[in-house]
């Protein structure tokens, strides 16, 4: 069993710290954030994420897991440090290294001897050679290790992923790295460090890629007729196609996809690729938030200037509280401009930090439908499925709904007098 150290306590880091802990490991996770490092040593969570507390707890009670604040209290006897820090994106669309760089820094002067550092952090290929040149520590073998988890199913994915990459010029500090993973079953993909971070971007893009192609065939199957959950139905039991992530919504975003498909145009861009395919990608995601908007003016006749939408559905995705590059975000963004009044609820936001200015924040789905003209379905939260469109349209003022997720049974939303729009059917 080895020391850890775990630097950044985000989505990623904390997820990586308590399964580490729940493997046997020793893991002590850094962070600049007093307040999350206070509540987390007390055993609580910052964030939503299934499975996540319970080993945060399991892992105190153990003790197997500290949390400390600052990288270098962390790292000062520990064998491999893993770096999970954000690495948002630039305006230019590049990948912001600062906080990979600053942490990096930080961590020069306490490294033991012959530790390794590795890079868990989505970064450009070239980004293990920036964190070399940073160290200045020949001793300090520097290892990328992308992580793949999904927000919703994050433990799951860490303790049961689909495969583990692990990019270096050292192949005994890969080893070690992959030992770490010990008891855990996957294939394992061991290259060089521009390879397992081209990985990375290169699995979010084809994510993001699928996405927006279901949409536009979603866009064609409302033109000519067609039922987009049939059509995936049909694709998908192709083998050389698969059903996984074909999905029609209201447009991807979330942490990750914006902001790695924006950067891999960058990086493909910088060594004279013009990625074509893949700002096609992006701007259907565009389109898409436009689309949902435009259903949402339909619905209420053309005009949404002093209309009130319900909302359903704050978050990226169902299973997490993150907001982040939110698609909802983005679409009432555009209905606020139009002049709708918005009321919203999300099972896991109470509050409106992080929203549009204007957002009202409803405690229920019902509360959120109060005199509203039309409802929309953003998040695919199980919970809204089962609504009564019976009482529903009691509270509400008009009778329309856009299933932006296609979650809700058309059926019996038009029998009780919806019109109901939803995507690509
Ligand atoms: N969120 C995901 O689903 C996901 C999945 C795979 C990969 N990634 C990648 O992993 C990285 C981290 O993402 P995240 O969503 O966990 O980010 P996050 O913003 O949730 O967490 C990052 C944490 O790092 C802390 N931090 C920043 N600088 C620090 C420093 N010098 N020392 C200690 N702590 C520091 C922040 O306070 C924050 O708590 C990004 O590169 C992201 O692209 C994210």
């Amino acid at each position: 069993m080895a020391r850890i150290a775990i630097i950044g306590t985000g989505y990623v880091g904390l997820t990586t710290g308590a399964c580490f802990a729940h493997l046997g490991h020793d893991v002590i996770c850094a962070d600049v954030d007093v307040e999350k490092v206070d509540l987390l040593s007390a055993g609580g969570i910052p964030i939503v994420e299934d499975r996540l507390e319970q080993l945060v707890r399991e892992g105190l009670d153990e003790g197997r897991l500290k949390f400390v604040v600052g990288a270098a209290s962390a790292a000062a006897d520990c064998e491999v440090a893993f770096l999970c820090v954000p690495t948002p994106q630039n305006p230019d669309g590049s990948a912001d290294l600062s906080y990979i760089q600053d942490a990096s820094r930080e961590l020069a002067p306490v490294l033991p001897f012959e530790a390794i550092l590795v890079n868990k952090s989505t970064v450009p290929v070239g980004s293990t050679r920036v964190v070399e040149r940073v160290l200045e520590r020949p001793d300090v073998s520097v290892v990328s290790n992308p992580e793949f988890l999904r927000e919703g199913s994050a433990v799951k994915d860490f303790l049961h992923p689909d495969r583990i990459v692990i990019g270096s010029e050292d192949q005994s500090a890969a080893i070690k790295v992959l030992s770490l993973y010990l008891g855990i079953s996957a294939p394992t993909v061991v290259t060089d460090p521009a390879t397992a971070e081209t990985i990375k971007y290169a699995a979010n893009a084809f994510l993001a890629t699928k996405l927006s192609f279901v949409n536009a065939i979603a866009a064609v199957c409302e033109g000519v007729g067609a039922d987009v959950n049939d059509v995936i139905l049909g694709l998908g039991y192709d083998s050389r196609i698969g059903s996984e992530f074909l999905r029609p919504g209201p447009g991807w975003g979330g942490s990750c996809f914006p902001k790695d498909t924006k950067a891999l145009v960058r990086i493909a861009a910088q060594v004279g690729y013009d990625f074509r395919l893949l700002d096609g990608v992006i701007a259907v995601n565009q389109e898409q938030f436009v689309r949902v908007v435009d259903k949402v003016r339909r619905s209420v006749g053309g005009d949404l200037s002093g209309r009130t939408v319900a909302v359903w559905g704050l978050t990226f995705k169902a299973g997490t509280d993150d907001l982040r590059d939110s698609p909802a975000l983005e679409i009432i963004g555009r209905l606020l401009e139009q002049g709708a009044l918005v009321q919203a609820f999300d099972p896991t936001v109470t509050s409106a930090d992080g929203l549009p200015s204007g957002t009202s924040v409803a405690l229920s789905t019902t509360d959120a439908c109060a005199g509203a003209d039309v409802l929309v379905v953003l998040t695919e939260w199980d919970e809204f499925r089962w609504q009564d469109p019976v009482a529903l349209a009691e509270d509400m003022n008009g009778r329309a709904v856009v299933d932006a997720r296609n979650i809700l049974d058309r059926a019996r939303w038009q029998r009780h007098g919806f019109d109901y729009q939803g995507i690509g059917r």
